[in-house]
């Protein structure tokens, strides 16, 4: 960041220790860098090569074609007539990556603000406006709509591409039809006018193919575009959910569709040691809410999934170490699931609490083998304005070691 203490943080002196003939990129602030020593040092050879992205004063002489302006910024001149040094003109922030995070930043900014101001209970012009701006914002998270955007513009100019494409294709069909169809071309006698009829027929034929590629494009774009990107905004706004809207019932269809999430997860040696018990009986929801002290709002549910594991690999007989981690990953699946279709659901422990374990096994009658892990209670959110945690802790992250 450029602050007064930062400006010139690059400088003659820092030049002076640095190992001779490096690289020097700048993609930070042009004012870092203290472009006169920068220039010395690149003659001298202190500096190997530059590579800058932005320069001082760069509002002067970036963003627009300056190319008929006389009044030059000298020293810029001086360091772009270099042989080793190139000047992007602010162009490195053009990426995915790049943009994403600063929405990203924005939006995460904007909540912070509005958080803050609620707690705090002020009520200023520019809190109004942070919350005016947050609820603008698509609900999306920012990568996803950067990428949804771009995405949106592609599909577009395939459209406006195939719809080009399709009518020049039909006047050249057209034009194929009314001149030569009143002669029988194929027997005519004149070999120029069958040979410009071959070429025609070629031509179209060629451009048939390249109408079914442009279709086949369009549609393979329209199917993976959202996918990636709908994934991180599921995932970001994931909440366990226990209170559910009485009057709404979790369709069939939106079951199958946990339950393929769930039968998606990861699972060791593929062994997938998984079971799902649907219920929607209310007396078994509320037989099942009584199992464990804290899941009370599995009585409330439109219907729960309990999750169970095969604790025995199949063919060896042997024990099943890796079902808890197998049966977790597809409880996880099954949540993020709910979040993308706007459900609530939230998991509650059964394993390994002895006491839960043998009330759920009891009233489902689940065979000794299996293990039941979790129950997961499912319905449409009595309040869907529920925010997630905020659980993002750099400090928890460490590099290379612990
Ligand atoms: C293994 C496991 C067991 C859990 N058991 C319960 C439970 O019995 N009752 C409950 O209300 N929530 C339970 N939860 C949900 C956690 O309380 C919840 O995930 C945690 O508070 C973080 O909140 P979030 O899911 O909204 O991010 C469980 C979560 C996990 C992963």
């Amino acid at each position: 960041m450029l602050l007064p203490e930062t400006k010139h943080l690059i400088n003659a002196d820092t030049f002076a220790k640095a190992k001779r003939g490096f690289t020097l990129i700048n993609t930070s602030r042009g004012g870092l860098v203290d472009s006169e020593a920068l220039l010395s040092a690149l003659r001298d050879g202190t500096v190997g090569a530059a590579g800058l992205d932005v320069y001082e004063e760069e509002s002067e002489w970036f963003y627009e074609d300056r190319s008929d302006v006389t009044r030059q910024n000298k020293t810029l001149s001086l360091l772009v007539s270099l042989p080793n040094v190139i000047v992007t003109s602010h162009q490195a922030f053009l990426t995915h990556e790049a943009l994403a995070n600063i929405a990203t930043t924005t939006l995460k900014n904007l909540d912070d603000y509005t958080l803050r101001a609620r707690r705090s209970k002020t009520k200023s012009a520019t809190a109004a406006l942070a919350r005016a701006a947050r609820r603008a914002a698509t609900v999306r998270v920012a990568p996803t709509a950067v990428a949804i955007e771009l995405e949106r513009k592609l599909t577009m100019n395939a459209i406006i591409a195939l719809i080009l494409s399709a009518t020049g294709f039909a006047v050249l069909f057209a034009a194929i039809w009314i001149l030569h169809r009143p002669l029988d071309v194929h027997s005519c006698p004149k070999a120029g006018v069958r040979f410009t009829h071959r070429v025609l027929e070629w031509i179209l034929t060629a451009w048939a193919f390249v109408l079914f590629w442009q279709v086949y494009c369009l549609f393979s774009s329209t199917q993976t575009a959202d996918t990636p990107s709908d994934a991180l905004s599921v995932i970001a706004q994931r909440t366990s959910v226990r209170r559910y809207d009485q009057t709404r019932n979790v369709s069939d269809e939106a079951v199958e569709t946990l339950l393929r999430a769930a039968m998606s997860a990861p699972t060791a040696l593929n062994l997938q040691p998984w079971e799902f018990v649907a219920v929607r009986d209310k007396n078994t929801l509320a037989a099942l809410a009584g199992a464990n002290r804290f899941g009370a709002m599995i009585a409330q549910a439109s219907v729960a999934i309990v999750v169970c594991g095969d604790t025995i690999q199949g063919v060896k007989g042997t024990p099943n170490k890796w079902w808890m981690l197998d049966c977790s990953a597809a409880t996880e699946n099954m949540l993020l699931a709910a979040t993308a279709q706007g459900l609530g659901a939230v998991w509650t422990a059964v394993y390994p609490h002895e006491d839960r374990v043998a009330a759920v096994r009891r009233i489902l009658a689940i065979p000794e083998r299996y293990m039941p892990l979790c129950v997961v209670p499912i319905g449409y959110p009595a309040d869907p304005s529920a925010k997630p945690k905020d659980k993002w802790k750099p400090e928890r992250i460490h590099k290379e070691k612990f």
